[in-house]
C-alpha cells in the first residue's frame, strides 16, 4: 500500500498516531512501517465495540461426566490398542501451540528452546520430542507434527530446531506454520507503536490455531494422510504426552468430537478452568466463575463436582473443526503491559498495564465441537507447566517433577 492509502485508511480509522515518527524514518523503516499497517487485522474494532459477554449470565451451568483413574486403569488395555490401531493407521497428527510470547518466563526467543537441563542441556523441545517418540517407537509410526509458530519467533523456532536436527524426528513429518497477529492498543483504542517503525502486533492467543492451519494450506494435507484427529499441546508442559494411544483409544471409542486431558483439582479454590456442561453443551467454568456453593458442592461420591481441571492437552475430531472453522469464538479483551514507543519517542516497558490486547483461546473451541470427554491424568506424572521463572508453575517445580518422573537434569 501506498503512503497515500495508508494514510486515506488511518484517518477513516482514526488511527493516524502510527505515522507520527514516519517523517524521521529512513527509506527501509517507511516501507516497514506502511507493510506492518497494511497487515493489520481490523477486527479488533467491532471487538471492542462490541466485547462478547463473558458474565456467564443465562448459562445453565452444571458438572459433566468424565473418565476416572479407576476405569481408565480397568480398560487401559482396550483403549491402548484402538489409540495404537489409530496411530498405525495414520488416523493421528499432533500441533505444538508454541506461537505465545513466554512474557512471564521472560526469555528472549521461543520457550521451548529454553533449556531445562542441570548437568547438560535439555531443551523443552527435546523433552517433549523425547515423549512423542516414545509413542511412535511403540506404535511403529509416526506421526505428523505441525509446529504452530508466530511472527514473533517463527525464524528462530525453525533455524532452533534445524539447528538440532528436528530432535531426531524426521524431518518430512514436521510442518511450521504462523498463526495470526493483532494489534495492542491503549485505553482509548489507539494503536500502539512497538517502535517507531512498528505498529504494536503481537500473536492473537491459541484460538485461532485450526484457522491458522487452514489458512498455511495444511489441510490438504490432513486429508492426503488421512488424519481423523488432531492432538493439540502446549509448549509449557514438559510432562506432556502427545498422541498418548490410551487417551486416543478412550476419546474414539465414547463416540465424543473432542478428548481433553484433565487432572482433578487439589482444592475447591484451586485457580484453574474446569470443564462443565452449559444446558446440554460441554463448556468450561473459570474458577473465579465458581460460586463458594459450586466450588464446595460434591458428588455422591463425595468428590467434588467441579473437578476437571483442563491443561491444554486436547484430541479433536478434524471432520467437526472443519465444521465449526467458521464460528465466532469469543475475543478475550486482556489488559497487559505492553512494550510500546512513549511520549518522548522512546520504547520502554511499562510498569503496570498500560493497554489491550485481543486473544482467542482453544479452550473456546469445546464448547462448538459439541461433545466432550474429560480424561483424567495422574498430575504428577502429566502436568509440569513452566509458566514463570520461580515458584508456582516454574523452571523450578518442572524440574522437580522431571526428576520424580525419572528424567535426568
Ligand atoms: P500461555 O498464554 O500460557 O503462554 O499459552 P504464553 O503466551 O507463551 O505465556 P505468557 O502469558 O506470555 O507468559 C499456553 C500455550 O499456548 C501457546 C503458548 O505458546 C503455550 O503453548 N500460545 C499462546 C500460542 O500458541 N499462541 C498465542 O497467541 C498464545
Amino acid at each position: 500500500m501506498t503512503l497515500e492509502k495508508i494514510q486515506e485508511l488511518l484517518k477513516e480509522k482514526d488511527q493516524m498516531q502510527l505515522l507520527a515518527y514516519y517523517d524521521e524514518l529512513t527509506e527501509e523503516g517507511k516501507a516497514k512501517l506502511l507493510a506492518g499497517i497494511a497487515s493489520i487485522d481490523w477486527s479488533f474494532e467491532e471487538d471492542l465495540a462490541h466485547p462478547a459477554d463473558m458474565s456467564g449470565k443465562g448459562r445453565q451451568i452444571h458438572p459433566i461426566e468424565g473418565l476416572r483413574r479407576a476405569e481408565i486403569e480397568k480398560r487401559a488395555q482396550e483403549f491402548e490398542q484402538v489409540g495404537l490401531e489409530a496411530i498405525r493407521k495414520g488416523k493421528v497428527g499432533a500441533v505444538l501451540l508454541a506461537g505465545g510470547m513466554g512474557t512471564r518466563l521472560g526469555v528472549d526467543g521461543p520457550k521451548g528452546a529454553y533449556d531445562i537441563g542441570i548437568t547438560r542441556p535439555l531443551y523443552i523441545f527435546e523433552q517433549q520430542m523425547r515423549n512423542l517418540k516414545e509413542v511412535t517407537d511403540r506404535a511403529q509410526a509416526t506421526v505428523p507434527l505441525y509446529i504452530m509458530t508466530s511472527d514473533k519467533n517463527h525464524a528462530q523456532t525453525v533455524a532452533f530446531w534445524k539447528e538440532h536436527a528436528f530432535f531426531g524426528y524426521p524431518e518430512s513429518e514436521i510442518y511450521f506454520f504462523q498463526q495470526d497477529m493483532a494489534p495492542a492498543v491503549d485505553y482509548q483504542g489507539k494503536i500502539l507503536l512497538e517502535s517507531k517503525d512498528m505498529p504494536a502486533l503481537s500473536p492473537n492467543g491459541n484460538g485461532g490455531w485450526f484457522s491458522s492451519m487452514q489458512r498455511a494450506g495444511l489441510t490438504e494435507d490432513l486429508h492426503a494422510r488421512g488424519i481423523e484427529w488432531l492432538n493439540i499441546y502446549a509448549v509449557d508442559n514438559v510432562l506432556q504426552r502427545i498422541t498418548d494411544p490410551i487417551f486416543v483409544g478412550a476419546t474414539i471409542l465414547s463416540g465424543v468430537n473432542c478428548g481433553a486431558k484433565v487432572v482433578c483439582k487439589n482444592d475447591p479454590h484451586e485457580r484453574v478452568g474446569v470443564l462443565c456442561m452449559d444446558g446440554d453443551m460441554p463448556d468450561i467454568i473459570e474458577y473465579y466463575e465458581l460460586t463458594e456453593e459450586m466450588a464446595n458442592e460434591r458428588d455422591e461420591k463425595g468428590d467434588l463436582a467441579y473437578i476437571y481441571g483442563v491443561i491444554l492437552n486436547y484430541l479433536f475430531r478434524l471432520s467437526k473443526l472443519e465444521e465449526i472453522v467458521g464460528n465466532k469464538i469469543p475475543v478475550h479483551i486482556v489488559e497487559k503491559k505492553i512494550e510500546c514507543v512513549d511520549e518522548d519517542g522512546v520504547t520502554r516497558k511499562p510498569e503496570k498495564e498500560n493497554g489491550r490486547k485481543f486473544e482467542t483461546l482453544a479452550v473456546d473451541l469445546i464448547k462448538p465441537m459439541g461433545t466432550v470427554l474429560p480424561f483424567e491424568v495422574v498430575r504428577e506424572r502429566e502436568f509440569a507447566p513452566i509458566k514463570n521463572k520461580t515458584g508456582v508453575d516454574s523452571v523450578e517445580s518442572a524440574r522437580e517433577l522431571l526428576k520424580q518422573n525419572g528424567v535426568k537434569l
